[in-house]
Formats: C-alpha cells, structure tokens, sequence
C-alpha cells in the first residue's frame, strides 16, 4: 500500500496580469528552460508556441518556492503538454533534451546573434543563415547591404549588447529632461519600460513625454531630437510621427504590435562625465531602496508586478540582445569593451497627447507579456478593449466618462499601480 507523500501545491490566476509576482525567482532552472525554448520559437516565427513557453514561464516565476515534484503543478493554469514534457524531464533526469540541443544548436546561436544586431529581425536573420552568414565577421565579410539602424547595430553592437545598469538609465533621464525642458517649459518626461518596473537592467531606457495642455505636445519630439543632435547625444535616431489623427484603416496603420504615438527609436552616445555621479557598485546587490535606483523625474511603479524582471543574479541565460557578446558570437567580439570615455545606450522616446497618457504609461511599461495578457484579459473577461491610446467597452457607445471609471475599476482587478 502506498502513502502518497504530501506535496505543496499552488493556486495561480489565469492570466499574468492578476498575479503579484516580485523579482525573486524560486524556479530560474525550469523558467530559464522554457524561456530559451520561447526565445527560439519567436526567433523561428511560432509566436504562438513563443506565447505559450512564456505563459508557462511567467507561472513558474510566480511561484513562492521551487518546484521539486510535477504533482505540485495539478491545476495550474497556462501549462500546455509541451511545457509539462520539458518540466517533467528536468524534474525528474535532470535536464531536457529539446533545451540542450536547441541551446546548442548552431541555427539557435546564429539567430542571437544576428538578431543582437539593432535592426535586425528574424526574418533578416533567416536568410543570412540560409546563405552561410552565422557571425558578425562572416556579415562584414559578406558584403550585405544594411540599412542605417542595421550599420549602426552592427558598429556599437558590444556596447549594446551589454546590459544597462539603473544608474545610467538615470544618467541617459537627465539629458533627456535637459532637452525637453529646453525646447518645451512644463512638458514631462516619465520613465517607462522595464526600468519603471524596478528592473535592476536593461537593454534599453524608455520614456514618455508628454505636456499638461493637449496639443502643446505635437511637434515636440522633433525639437527633442534637434537640441539632442546639436549637443552630439545622438549616434542614430529614426523618428516616426504619429498616425492616430489619421483614420483607422489607412495606408498609415502601424503593425498590429505597434501603437500610433509619435516615437523615436535611438542610440545615445553616454560619455562617462554623464555616467559620473550617478554611478554605482556593479555587485549586483539589490539596493535595499530600489525607488532610488531610478530616475527621479516621472512617476514609477514600486510594485508592478513582472513576468520577466529576475534579479540581476539570475538573469536567464538567454536573455536577448544581453548576453550574445562573447558568449556565442565567436571570437571577434571577444576583445574588451576598448577604453573608449563613452558608450552606446539604446533609447526609446514616445511622446503622448495628456489625454491618452495613462493608457501610453501603462502600455509602454510592460513586461510584453504583461501586456499582452492584460488586453487578452480585458477582451475576454471585461469585454473591453484596451490599448496604449484608449480602453472601450465593447458593449456599449462609448462615453468618456464610463470607459474611464471602467478603466480604473479594471486596474483594480490587476497589481498595476498607476501614478
Ligand atoms: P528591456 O528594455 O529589455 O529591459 O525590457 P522592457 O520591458 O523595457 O522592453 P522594451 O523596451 O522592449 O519595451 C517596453 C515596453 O514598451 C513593453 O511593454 C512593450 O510592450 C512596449 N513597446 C515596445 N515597443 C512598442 C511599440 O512599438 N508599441 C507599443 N505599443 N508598445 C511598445
Ligand atoms: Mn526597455
Ligand atoms: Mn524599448
């Protein structure tokens, strides 16, 4: 006769949004796993099969201890078959097979490492594999053409693909106040993406502008770039202008992941006096007061929950665009980082009307998953429709008024704290 021994069990929510998850990661072996498996279906086009890995993953962050036994997973939600199969082999053989070989395999590595590249996708990275491109030497040697954003990838690509700490995100805020200040008095700047989240690092710093008065703000983002150019802050910028003046169904429409905001996409170049004084030890310790890790100007959120935000310790293995620098990149990235007084920082710039600005902040501060399952959630249990311009009720002719008290109440549903 057996005694079945006891296990501890979990209860989650469905969906990612209603979870509560903080920065420490009981599971980093299996979300690692599935995670690389996620990250190689997005690099292979499966989006589908990217979504489902992450879900899993975002489960298993959630979690308040490690995972020792599958009969501790019976009722969680978001654990397809395929998940399942890779847990239940490093529970139980201590690894997973498709994990390793696809870790290993050679089309994986190429693709993180083209795909390192600013401007490059995985379509690009595709079919420089299929004609025999796997490095950056081998795409130098290759005589490719590359459009400006891909040049500019490939020439500060080291820098890029090292990790921002919170303290030059700060650094990079203070220029980036500097300039909207000078050109427009009273317009705000907010930090948003990942380091609003309380992320310890980065691949990019994202901010929101934004001026009390509507209308004040348009235009503003060309002036920005002008003063940023003048003072040589910018090593690339591409700006798109804003398309939600335009109607729905335009030639203008965005891609379905894009909204319509004014935006600019950057590299800053961060010269070491801008990095002085707001530099810190690179330990990795937690700061016991994260809200002083960030920037000072703007609103953030200390207790946004995030899918995708491991400590700094356990950052998985193959966080994009962070780690493909020496590790799989071959040896020609394998020199340090030359004792140049500045570095490249990726910078993301979006500039909303006042009137759509909570649903810009909430929508530009992520996790993607975050996201994603926030609209999925709204849609499917609050039959509402949210973007990062508006949030309608599908069920009724709008009135401002009700789709904003249905906002808040929506908000309440989630960990998200706004303002
Ligand atoms: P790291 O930058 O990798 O540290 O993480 P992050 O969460 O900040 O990622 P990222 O900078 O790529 O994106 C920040 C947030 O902006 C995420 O929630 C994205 O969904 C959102 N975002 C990024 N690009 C776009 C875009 O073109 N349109 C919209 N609407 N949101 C975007
Ligand atoms: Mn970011
Ligand atoms: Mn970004």
């Amino acid at each position: 006769q057996q005694v079945e021994a006891e296990v501890v069990t979990f209860s989650v929510p469905s969906y990612a949004c209603q979870r509560r998850t903080t920065l420490e990661n009981h599971n980093t072996v299996l979300t690692d796993a599935l995670s690389l498996l996620a990250e190689n279906a997005e690099l292979s086009d499966e989006d589908g099969r990217g979504v489902a890995f992450r879900r899993a993953a975002a489960v298993l962050r959630s979690l308040p201890e490690p995972v020792t036994d599958m009969k501790q997973l019976r009722g969680l939600p978001c654990l397809g078959d395929h998940s399942l199969r890779v847990i239940k082999d490093i529970l139980e053989d201590g690894a997973s097979r498709e994990f390793e070989s696809t870790k290993q395999s050679e089309r994986f590595k190429a693709l993180k490492v083209l795909t390192g590249i600013f401007g490059v996708g995985s379509r690009t990275a595709d079919r420089w594999i299929r004609e025999g491109i796997h490095t950056l030497q081998q795409l130098r040697d290759s005589g490719q053409s590359l459009n400006r954003a891909q040049q500019a990838g490939l020439e500060h690509y080291d820098d890029l693909n090292r990790p921002l700490t919170a303290a030059e995100a700060e650094a990079v805020g203070e220029i980036v106040e500097r300039a909207v200040v000078s050109v427009l008095p009273g317009a705000q700047i907010t930090l948003t993406g990942g380091f609003r989240r309380g992320k310890l690092t980065g691949h990019d710093v994202d901010f929101l502008i934004t001026h009390p008065d509507e209308g004040r703000e348009e235009g503003l983002m060309s002036k920005v770039v002008s003063w940023l150019e003048s003072q040589g802050f910018l090593l690339y910028q591409k700006t798109t202008r804003n398309s939600y003046l335009e109607s729905k169904d335009g030639p203008a429409r965005p891609p379905a992941n894009m909204d319509r905001f004014e935006r600019c996409f950057s590299i800053f170049k961060l010269t070491m006096e801008e990095r002085r004084g707001t530099e810190q030890p690179e330990n990795g310790e937690r700061n016991p007061n994260p809200a002083e890790d960030t920037l000072s100007v703007g609103a953030r959120s200390g207790s946004q929950t995030d899918e995708n935000t491991p400590p700094q310790s356990q950052v998985p293995a193959d966080e994009r665009r962070h780690r493909v620098s020496g590790e799989d990149g071959g040896q020609e990235e394998a020199k340090p980082a030359a004792h140049k007084p500045w570095r490249a920082v990726r910078v993301d710039l979006v500039v909303s009307p006042i009137s759509q600005f909570a649903f810009a902040l909430l929508g530009w501060t992520g996790s993607k998953l975050f996201e994603r399952e926030l609209r999925r959630w709204a849609g499917h249990e609050k039959a509402m429709s949210l973007s990062s311009h508006a949030l309608y009720d599908n069920t009724q002719v709008n009135t401002s008024q009700s789709v904003f008290r249905h906002f808040i109440a929506a908000l309440s549903f989630c960990s998200v704290k706004i303002l």
